[in-house]
């Protein structure tokens, strides 16, 4: 008789950390939520095993942001660090972070991106590293703008960049926002709000670090991300 093979698979999401799928007042949620229950499907071989992303892929200045053109980008200059853990609280090492975020006017460079302000022919807006040994990753970057959108009148973003972490298979991807502490916007913000108990929205907002400021540089802003457990990050679906 064949012998079942039973996978680990993966810890499932904790369901009140994340935000619902359908949050009425995020406005695209209304016709993006899914309008029956989900259905969950067992973790697949291919799905905890792959795919493994290589060392050689990720360029040694692929983590600033602020390199990647002849000149330096308009804006405020900032470090985005922190440490990546799992629901255990033990570092995940070797996990690919990227990131994506609008210029310091506000503006993504993207084709559907209409906000009336300038795009910096010194910044592109997205990067990526690998967390070491202790789960660490460091960013150079500029402080995103708010932007507008049409969610409802008047409606602007707080300031936040993307987040994504690529584990060693695809049912380990998560994606996330990371705000800057003491926004003004957050009171508007929707998306910030459809998480719905503020305890974990805070888990999404970043902290002011003066340890890890350069002087005469730039100031440092410290992310830790929780990737399950009580502490766990928010993350989107
Ligand atoms: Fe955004």
């Amino acid at each position: 008789m064949k012998q079942r093979v039973e996978l680990p698979g993966y810890r499932r999401d904790d369901v009140d950390v994340d935000p619902a799928y359908l949050s009425p007042d995020y406005v695209a949620t209304r016709s993006r939520a899914p309008k029956r229950p989900l259905v969950l499907l067992p973790h697949t071989l291919t799905e905890v095993t792959g795919p493994v992303y290589g060392h050689e892929r990720v360029g040694e200045l692929d983590h600033d942001l602020t390199s990647q053109h002849e000149g330096e980008p308009l804006g405020e200059r900032i470090i985005l660090h922190g440490r990546v853990f799992d629901g255990d609280r033990r570092p995940v090492r070797n996990t690919l972070i990227e990131i994506w975020q609008a210029n310091a006017s506000g503006r993504y460079h993207h084709a559907v991106d209409r906000h009336p302000a300038p795009l910096d022919p010194n910044f592109t807006g997205a990067g990526r590293c690998l967390t070491d040994d202790e789960g660490r990753y460091r960013f150079i970057t500029v402080k995103p703008g708010a932007y507008p959108w049409l969610n409802h009148p008047n409606a602007w973003r707080a300031a936040h960049i993307h987040v994504s972490l690529f584990g060693p298979a695809f049912a380990t991807r998560v994606v996330t926002q990371m705000y800057f502490p003491g926004d003004p916007l957050f009171f508007q913000d929707p998306i910030f709000h459809s998480v719905r108990d503020p305890r974990h929205r805070e888990l999404m907002i970043s902290e002011f670090d003066l340890d890890e400021t350069v002087p005469e540089w730039a100031l440092a802003y410290k992310f830790d991300i929780f990737l399950r457990g009580r502490e766990a990050t928010p993350m989107e679906d």
